[in-house]
């Protein structure tokens, strides 16, 4: 069983990657999406996106770093995901997941739902352009409106050549309105023969339970339950490991603070901002987390931050 840390746009960023893989039970995590839409993207905006390029690929706890991109024209997905394997990403998934706005060729995300011999050409193109060793994945919803093509769209993504498919168990139109559909991935589950990644709304062992059963997934995907519970995969894997007490948050929330004040150009508003989003996040996890949400809230300088995180 593998469990992977969902892609997050705006949070799940290098320093998030790193403290949550640091603490266990994940085998692999994504990059936000990059948006590619009619060229091929400078070197730099991929270390942008993902600096472990520089150290193999991987978080410092050595786990993959696949690239995820987003575009709706295969032969501008495939030029630059090989450029993303020439940098050196271990893996690269292509993104039929997000609720894009813009609805024309270039567009890219859910919208391609409603088009399958799209996403099949789009997975085919990239599959060609890498190397064997270069697995390709594919993140989708159920479907745009409706489930009508869930199938349909799985089968694209697989026949296209991924060797992996995540799917969040909701419809675009669904937006992350509960319940989640945890029952639909099971003939998506059945009908393919490539490793099918349950995600959504898996935010406890209990869920992670109900959702295999449901599903026949063997392998799932946490986004907010692991900012909630940063040690959520590993109490999945390790059932018997000691939960994680507030205390040890508190010392994740300040490695979070030293990582983004050592990043070059971020602004004050910037650093806090994040800590008080995952904070945000925390508190679905940790009563602790609402009182310390409180304290911060209105704090405008890193100054006040570090005397709040000197008190303990
Ligand atoms: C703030 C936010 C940003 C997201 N960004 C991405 C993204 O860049 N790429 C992607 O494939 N999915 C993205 N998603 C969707 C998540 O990867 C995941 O599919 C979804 O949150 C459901 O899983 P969860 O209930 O475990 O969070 C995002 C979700 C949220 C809430």
């Amino acid at each position: 069983m593998n469990i992977y840390l969902a892609p997050m746009e705006g949070v799940v960023d290098h320093h998030m990657r790193a403290i949550v893989t640091e603490v266990g039970g994940f085998h692999a995590c994504f990059t936000e999406f990059i948006r590619v839409v009619d060229r091929l993207l400078p070197k730099h905006v991929f270390f942008r996106y993902c600096p472990e390029l520089q150290q193999g690929g991987k978080t410092a706890a050595g786990m993959p770093v696949v690239i995820q991109l987003l575009g709706g024209i295969p032969e501008i997905v495939a030029i630059n995901a090989q450029r993303a394997a020439e940098l050196g990403a271990p893996g690269v998934d292509i993104n039929f997941g997000c609720p894009s706005k813009t609805v024309n060729r270039k567009a890219g995300g859910a919208v391609l739902l409603k088009e399958p011999d799209r996403i099949y050409d789009i997975v085919r193109a990239v599959r060609k352009a890498l190397p064997g060793h270069i697995p390709v994945s594919g993140k989708i919803r159920l479907g745009y409106e409706d489930t009508a093509l869930t199938l349909e769209n799985a089968h694209a993504v697989a026949e296209g050549g991924a060797s992996l498919i995540t799917v969040h168990a909701r419809t675009k139109a669904d937006g992350y309105k509960k319940p989640v559909r945890w029952q639909c991935l099971a003939p998506i589950n059945e009908g393919l023969t490539i490793p099918v990644v349950a995600n959504g709304d898996i935010n406890s062992k209990e869920d992670y339970r109900r959702c295999v059963e449901m599903s026949g997934c063997e392998n799932i995907m946490i986004g907010r339950g692991a900012l909630s519970r940063p040690d959520l995969a590993l109490q999945i894997k390790k059932p018997d490991v000691i939960p994680l007490r507030w205390q040890h948050i508190h010392h994740l929330l300040v490695d979070m603070y030293v990582r983004l004040k050592q990043q070059s150009g971020i602004t004050e508003r910037r650093i806090l901002g994040r800590i008080k989003q995952w904070l945000a996040w925390l508190k679905r996890g940790y009563s602790e987390a609402q009182q310390a949400f409180d304290e911060l809230r209105y704090f405008t300088e890193t100054a006040s931050l570090e005397r709040w995180f000197e008190k303990g």
